[in-house]
């Protein structure tokens, strides 16, 4: 029996990347562009499951085949930094020199340090170890792209280090791309450091749902391409229910393979298919975003849901018994926090499909 071609899982690659490829184009031409080129940092945000790792993902590839860059992945967690110094030498190691990407490696200790230096007086930290590393590219005609996902689950302070090494090289005119990824109230949060303030001349893409038309393709190619075949009217309703929120086309079209009897995907199957990938979606997204907001910021959605399109903020003050100048801070909180986008005057709308539909289901008695 064929696989299922879809990929459910956070960072995976999709089997089709849906509705990108401009970003991707940018991306590239920014590396023919050469240094100073805006692209050279990009900053790609965006609520849950919309494909910011992905993103990195796929530019990390691209920029490898196409130009034959070196590329280091990491995630910004504690002590990114020293991971990226120690990732930084071990490419220096001409042993190395075959290796093309590597994901950022933790050293033992005597190997990981800034100790590591030749003069232990002097400890070489991340701007000199990748700086060489950049030079030995463009010894090669090449350069270095470094990939920086989840900025939010960083510390001020190494995000400051890290922006800081990035900030001496562009002006050292070095070939070094970087490509960070974050929720929107974190790169918000960087942006407005008065540290790292050359930032905010980087590119920043905010990524959202893809048109129905790309995701409805996107299913339909993908699923004839391995081997099964989808009613139109099925096509019609899986496609529909992704709303055209990437997570939920792999979602969508893993449970509708699975359903399948055979290689044939009929609308029963498409119907209990759905079924399956919404209850997925509340447990995978809705339940992991809201654990992380406070009561307020939740009882703020509840009283959204009650709505079947966009929320005036007067209503959500009136359920909340509240005044609109209170309603407004949590309006801020949730905006930033990628759960609610601004729908017209005095209007939020959620951000995360299907997430009213969850609330309902969810509501606290
Ligand atoms: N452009 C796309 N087309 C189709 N599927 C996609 C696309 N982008 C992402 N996906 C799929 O959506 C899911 C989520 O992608 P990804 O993990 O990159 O999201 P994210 O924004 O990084 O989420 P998080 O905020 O949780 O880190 C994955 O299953 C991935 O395969
Ligand atoms: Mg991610």
């Amino acid at each position: 029996m064929a696989r299922n071609p879809f990929k459910p899982t956070a960072g995976a690659n999709p089997p089709l990347l849906v509705g990108r490829d401009v970003l991707v184009e940018e991306f590239l031409e920014s590396i023919e562009d050469g240094p100073g080129a805006p692209g050279r940092i990009t900053i790609f945000t965006g609520p849950r499951g919309i494909g910011k790792t992905v993103m990195l993902n796929t530019v990390a590839e691209r920029v490898q085949s196409d130009h034959q860059w070196l590329v280091i992945d990491e995630t910004a967690t504690t002590g990114f930094v020293n991971r990226l110094t120690a990732a930084s030498r071990v490419l220096l190691d001409p042993e190395a020199a075959t290796r093309r990407r590597v994901k950022a490696v933790t050293l033992p200790a005597q190997l990981g340090g800034f100790e590591l230096s030749d003069d232990p007086a002097r400890p070489i930290g991340l701007r000199e170890a990748a700086g060489a590393l950049a030079r030995r590219c463009e010894e090669n005609g090449t350069g270095l792209l470094v990939t920086l996902d989840e900025v939010h689950s960083s510390s001020r302070d190494e995000l400051r280090q890290f922006a800081t090494a990035v900030q001496h090289l562009i002006r050292e005119d070095r070939e070094i791309a970087v490509a960070f990824a974050g929720l929107p109230a974190a790169v918000t949060e960087l942006l407005n450091d008065e540290v790292t303030t050359f930032l905010r001349r980087a590119e920043r893409h905010v990524l959202s749902d893809v048109p129905l038309a790309e995701a409805s393709r996107a299913l339909a190619e993908t699923i004839t391409a391995n081997g099964r075949r989808i009613d139109p009217d099925a096509l019609a309703v899986a496609a529909r229910a992704t709303g055209g929120y990437p997570f939920m086309i792999q979602l969508v079209g893993y449970q509708v393979w699975r359903k399948a009897s055979g290689d044939h995907i009929d609308a029963e199957a498409a119907r209990v298919g759905v079924e399956a990938a919404r209850a997925r979606l509340g447990s995978l997204v809705h339940e992991t975003a809201l654990a992380e907001l406070s009561g307020v910021d939740r009882a703020f959605l509840s009283a959204m849901a009650h709505d079947d399109g966009p929320s005036r903020l007067q209503a959500i003050a009136g359920r909340l018994g509240k005044g609109l100048n209170y309603v407004s801070v949590y309006r801020a909180r949730l905006l930033e926090a990628g759960m609610i986008a601004a729908a017209g005057r005095g209007k939020v709308d959620f951000a995360i499909p299907f997430l009213r539909e969850y609330l309902r289901e969810h509501a606290p008695e």
